[in-house]
């Protein structure tokens, strides 16, 4: 059998600084655990614009569809702010999302002990903070039609369309409640159902899937602006948090703040089985292209190498090594090493985002 394979995607910014430590951390499974991946790598958002004037080709997009999961670093950058919408960087990544129906996104919010202080609500709010939020990838407003902006009685007028069918609704929830399931079995559900019919709806169809197939877990549900108060008034209610595409983003946002180091959050899309057994999936860390920081190896590494973890977990069911290398991770942060984005007063001196990689190997090793 061939090994199972990854397609990286560095993209822009400090995405090909954190995705360099990345490699290391594939190459150390290969070696040291027998893990090997054949690893491919192509270009994303703006890198990809530069070569072929879009940002995500056809060929690179066919790959993607191939593979067993892709890994991506970051998109977008201010030489690329003037671009026309349609190549933006950003695109690339939702063409991905979109082609790849990744509905599923997974976005742990986890607060180190080691870094309880980074938030900017007190430790005892945040200490053991561990939530995930699942957020619709593929729907609702980021996708609906009709929109555009378009000319109406002599004035424009700017347009965009929450939409969800119930399928959509259905399978996000029930990737939810599994996910529940294998935690502390509750989920929140967040939308607008006092406004919004779409949220209406939703509602309905996650008590609906919850009542037929999962009584076991505990369900809620919340006004998702009630959800971000409770987010930042008492965290730790939440387990698993299930949400729509735009609430997703917004809310999710505001998790990894409470965690107060965005250096730190990974991140999963998943989509339906492929014929293999495996979810179609991209993993990619929560924070964005940093241009300000990019190439002067002031970059954590740390999201994208816990973004490889949680490929280990959902994409090639390794679970054992995915903890394995979350726990060389917290060793590390432990031990009081810390890229620029983590130092607080009286820290020694920050580590570079290469070093960081490599205090990663010698607490994987460490952990032999
Ligand atoms: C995210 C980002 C993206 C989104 C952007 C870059 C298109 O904010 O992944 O949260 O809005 O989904
Ligand atoms: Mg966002």
């Amino acid at each position: 059998m061939s090994n199972p394979s990854i397609l990286i995607l560095a993209g822009d910014g400090i995405g090909p600084e954190v995705m360099a430590e990345v490699r290391k951390i594939t190459d150390w499974f290969g070696e040291r655990r027998g893990l090997r991946f054949d690893v491919s790598e192509d270009l994303v958002g703006g890198a990809a614009y530069d070569v072929h004037g879009v940002p995500l080709a056809d060929a690179t997009m066919k790959k993607a569809q191939a593979v067993d999961a892709v890994l991506l670093g970051a998109v977008g950058g201010p030489q690329y702010d003037d671009l026309d919408f349609a190549v933006k960087p950003e695109r690339g990544l939702l063409r991905l999302r979109k082609e790849m129906d990744l509905f599923a996104n997974l976005r742990p919010a986890q607060c180190f002990d080691a870094l309880a202080d980074f938030s900017s609500l007190k430790r005892e709010v945040v200490a053991g903070l561990d939530i995930m939020i699942v957020r619709e990838l593929t729907s609702g407003v980021y996708f609906g039609e009709p929109r555009g902006i378009f000319e109406e009685k002599g004035e424009r007028v700017g347009i965009n369309t929450q939409r969800y069918t119930e399928g959509e609704i259905e399978r996000v929830a029930r990737a939810a409640f599994e996910l529940a399931r294998k935690r502390q079995g509750r989920v929140c559900s967040m939308e607008k159902a006092n406004v919004m019919e779409s949220g209406i709806l939703w509602r309905e169809v996650v008590q609906a899937v919850h009542d037929a197939d999962y009584p076991d877990i505990a369900l809620s549900h919340m006004y998702a602006d009630n959800g971000a108060m409770q987010l930042v008034r008492q965290p730790r209610q939440f387990d698993v948090i299930v949400t729509d595409n735009l609430f997703g983003d917004l809310l999710s946002d505001v998790a990894a703040m409470l965690t107060g180091s965005l250096g730190m959050l990974p991140s999963a899309s998943l989509g339906a089985p492929m014929e293999n057994g495996r979810p179609r999936a991209l993993y990619e860390p929560v924070h964005g292209s940093a241009p300000d920081i990019a190439g002067q190896g002031k970059a954590n590494p740390c999201a994208c190498i816990l973004s490889f973890a949680m490929a280990l977990r959902y994409s090639f069911n390794e679970g054992t090594e995915a903890d394995r290398l979350e726990r060389a991770v917290e060793k590390v942060l432990a031990d009081g090493v810390r890229t620029p984005d983590l130092m607080q007063a009286g820290d020694r001196a920050p580590v570079s985002t290469s070093e960081m990689g490599d205090a990663v190997i010698r607490a994987l090793d460490a952990g032999l």
